[in-house]
């Protein structure tokens, strides 16, 4: 696939909610077509201060993608074919710790899947995937997040005034329907953090690719394991993400700022080393 380069150092990638458009200056629409379908969405293709930025709206502008239907492999395809080398991915999570409510801020350092049925590898012998033949590879995802973005988030987070909760388990569920207390209970009791539904496949995908990954999880709710009441609604949510949406649009700047202009002092950009064969 073509690659295209805007300014010196690669763009950095973000795929988070539609909200974040306008945390870019002078957008470019930029459409890609993938091997593996169309991405959520055209890039938004903008700056902040100076680097240039490749937004996707992972759920589409006008978030009419579930979790489930989120073409995972176009959108970090796309990223990549577009030169993108390192990615940043906000999200809405639920915490299920007690200490975990609404608005705080949490960089995982580890993710459990609990998706099924999504399509979670490029190295599946899908004709067409850039001429490739197909190839047996397994990654290492050990450590499915940036060690240096997630240094530079939690950097960025603490500068503007946040209190931010420096790695936990994210679990990821298949959605799109919230858990029972049941479940819920299960994954705290396991000392997982916080739970949510686009987590995965987006990181494993990252990594196949090469790219650095890290994950900026706000908490919108208690999960329903560890609230009394109702549990977690969507409006509860949506009401608690766009209250947030400010302050997260201006962590992401600073945190576009404050990467490093190219992958470099941590293992991402080999995740394929040795599997060539
Ligand atoms: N996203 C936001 N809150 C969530 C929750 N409680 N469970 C799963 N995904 C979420």
């Amino acid at each position: 696939a073509q690659e295209v380069r805007t300014t010196g150092a690669p763009p950095i990638g973000v795929i988070g909610g539609s909200g974040f458009y306008e945390f870019l200056d002078d957008i470019t629409e930029v459409a890609v077509d993938t091997p593996y379908g169309p991405p959520s969405d055209s890039l938004a293709v903008g700056h902040v201060a100076g680097r240039a930025v490749a937004f996707l709206p992972r759920h589409g502008r006008r978030h009419t993608l579930p979790p489930h239907r989120v073409n995972y492999r176009a959108n970090l395809w796309a990223l990549r074919t577009f030169g993108v080398r390192q990615v940043l991915a906000p999200g809405a999570v639920g915490g299920l710790q007690p200490d975990l409510g609404p608005g705080s801020l949490v960089v995982p350092d580890q993710l459990v899947d609990r998706t099924s049925g999504r399509e979670q590898t490029y190295y599946d012998g899908e004709p067409g995937t850039d001429g490739q033949p197909h190839r047996v590879v397994h990654v290492p995802f050990a450590d499915p997040y940036c060690p240096v973005g997630r240094a530079t988030v939690l950097a960025a987070a603490r500068s503007a005034g946040w209190r931010p909760v420096d790695g936990g388990t994210m679990v990821v569920i298949e959605g799109p329907r919230f858990s029972t207390r049941a479940e819920s209970r299960w994954y705290g009791r396991q000392g997982w953090s916080v739970v949510g539904m686009t987590g995965h496949p987006e990181a494993v995908l990252a990594r196949e690719l090469a790219l650095c990954y890290t994950a900026m999880s706000l908490v919108t709710d208690l999960d329903s394991g560890v609230e009394v009441g109702q549990g977690v609604t969507q409006q509860e949510v949506f009401a608690v993400f766009a209250r947030t949406i400010d302050r997260l649009r201006l962590l992401l700047g600073d945190a576009v700022q404050a990467l490093p202009p190219d992958q470099g002092g941590c293992p991402c950009g080999q995740a394929l080393a040795g599997t060539e064969g």
